[in-house]
């Protein structure tokens, strides 16, 4: 399958007959359908408190070009959130309807976030897997991506 990247237009074609398109997600128009993909994308993709509309609202106040949503057939059926904190970025919430996967529209959605980064200028990113999620980490380490062996600490601030 090959896709096509002209500036910000990204394009291909899923199941040979799929136009697939990636944009930039749009709030709150694009909330709900997301936020359904979402909770559907299984266990690998964790739901939480950070995806409320008032959450989501505060992170495209930094980032709103790195917030991607893959279409096809006016149905949004793949998204990825990334960050850029001017130094390194970070990869959320990929997840793809599973009536498209295995079709090249998560790999299309990351070829995509990752030439939005380059283009700020970032050098490396980082994502998180949780271990049990070998269909990620096959997706990841087949594009690219490498484990790092560190332990990644969190905090709850608010
Ligand atoms: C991970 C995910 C986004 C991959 O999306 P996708 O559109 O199916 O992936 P692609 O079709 O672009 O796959 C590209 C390559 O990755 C690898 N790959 C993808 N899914 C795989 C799987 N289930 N098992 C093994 N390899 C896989 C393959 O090498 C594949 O190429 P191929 O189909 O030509 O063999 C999707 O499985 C998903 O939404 N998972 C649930 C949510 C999730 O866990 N997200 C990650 C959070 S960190």
């Amino acid at each position: 399958m090959a896709f096509t990247a002209h500036g910000d237009n990204w394009s291909g074609m899923t199941t040979n007959k799929d136009q697939v398109s990636i944009r930039s997600f749009v709030f709150p128009d694009d909330y709900a359908e997301v936020y359904d993909l979402w909770s559907r994308a299984g266990a690998g993709l964790h739901v939480g408190r950070s995806d409320s509309p008032e959450e989501i609202f505060k992170k495209l106040q930094r980032d709103p070009d790195l917030f991607l949503v893959a279409e096809a057939n006016g149905q949004i059926i793949g998204s990825v959130m990334g960050g850029f904190d001017g130094r390194r970025g970070i990869v959320y919430h990929l997840g793809v309807e599973f009536a498209y996967r295995r079709n090249g529209v998560g790999r299309l959605l990351m070829e995509a976030l990752e030439q939005c980064l380059r283009e700020k200028g970032c050098l490396k990113s980082y994502l998180l897997v949780t271990k049990d999620n070998l269909e990620a980490i096959q997706f990841y380490e087949s594009s690219g991506w490498e484990r790092m062996e560190l332990y990644i600490y969190g905090k709850e601030l608010g």
